[in-house]
């Protein structure tokens, strides 16, 4: 989990060439929008989607929803001008496929400030290769870099299973040790992680089940592919009424005179510590953000 208060819950996919999809995310409740232009475009079509998506965020209308297009890997015949498109769109970000090494990062880095990008356009990496596994600490510390603009990563489990033939199994017991150690390298590093997508968008009750599943291995949200996976997704990634209650009792609790300079107490017949505390403090943060998102969505 990263320490990031902004609202990622819900990151919506959408094929670049798809213009109903791009109309209509602007009524979706999603809080980031990904348009594609990657794995979900043909390369026929390369060219006529980023023109389109570049029109789309000029017009805009798309709220407060945090927009990212997936550009097309820098050493493909279309990655450099995507990522030009992508800032003279004025996106928020772009995220780049298959990273597999801090140079990649380098070279995402390096594309978005010859193109000119704003300090404020950040840096999305795609976590979907074996490679990237096995470098995921490399990866995470590329934050550190004075000209970083890395702050968030979306696993790409689709990739991660036809690279290595592990299966996409509802338990996820194949990928488990890779989902566990990208969560550990982004907590370390302070990177927002927002899990792979789940293919079969028909059953939703899969869904949820896979959504709970990430958000307690720490993810900080999840990646969807179509509208109906969102309202599931955003109340799993929220902190729940019961949550919230608890964590106003866990600061007033400490908030009291006597409990001052205590680093341990009993409240509701269990052991709470100062550490639940800051997290309770957390957890009531991010759901203000959320709240603040909601109200502007409605507006
Ligand atoms: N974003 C925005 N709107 C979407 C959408 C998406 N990802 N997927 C579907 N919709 C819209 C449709 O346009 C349709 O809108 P309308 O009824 O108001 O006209 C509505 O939701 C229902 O769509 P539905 O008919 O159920 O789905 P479909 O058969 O048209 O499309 C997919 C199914 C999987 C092809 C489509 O959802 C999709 O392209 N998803 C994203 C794929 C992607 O980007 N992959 C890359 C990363 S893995
Ligand atoms: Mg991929």
């Amino acid at each position: 989990m990263s320490a990031s208060l902004r609202p990622r819950r819900s990151v919506l996919y959408m094929p670049g060439i798809n213009l109903r999809a791009l109309e209509k995310a602007k009524t979706l409740a999603t809080d980031c929008v990904i348009f594609d232009l990657e794995d979900s475009v043909a390369p026929d079509e390369k060219k006529a989607a980023r023109a389109q998506v570049v029109s789309a965020l000029k017009v805009g209308g798309y709220g407060r929803r945090e927009l990212i297009i997936r550009t097309n890997g820098l050493t493909t015949p279309w990655g450099a001008d995507d990522v030009i498109a992508a800032v003279e769109a004025c996106a928020d970000g772009i995220l780049v496929p298959k990273v597999s090494s801090a140079e990649d990062i380098a070279a995402a880095t390096r594309a978005m400030d010859d193109a000119g990008a704003p300090a404020t356009m950040s840096l999305w990496a795609m976590i979907e290769t074996p490679l990237a596994i096995l470098n995921v600490k490399e990866i995470a510390q590329t934050v550190r870099l004075p000209a970083s603009r890395l702050t968030t990563w979306i696993l790409g489990t689709n990739d991660l299973a036809k690279e290595t033939g592990a299966h996409l199994s509802d338990d996820r017991v194949p990928m488990l040790s890779w989902l566990s150690i990208c969560v550990a390298a982004a907590s370390a590093y302070d990177i927002t992680i927002i899990d792979g997508v789940y293919n079969d968008f028909r059953n939703l009750d899969g869904f949820r089940n896979e959504c709970i599943h990430g958000r307690s291995l720490g993810m900080d949200g999840k990646t969807l592919i179509h509208p109906t996976q969102i309202e599931p997704c955003n109340e799993i990634f929220s902190p729940d009424e019961d949550e919230v209650k608890q964590a106003r009792e866990i600061i007033a609790a400490f908030d009291l005179p006597e409990n001052s300079d205590k680093g341990v107490i009993t409240l509701n017949g269990a052991m709470v510590e100062r550490l639940h505390a800051d997290m309770a403090r957390r957890k009531l943060a991010v759901w203000q953000e959320i709240e603040k998102l909601s109200r502007d969505q409605v507006d």
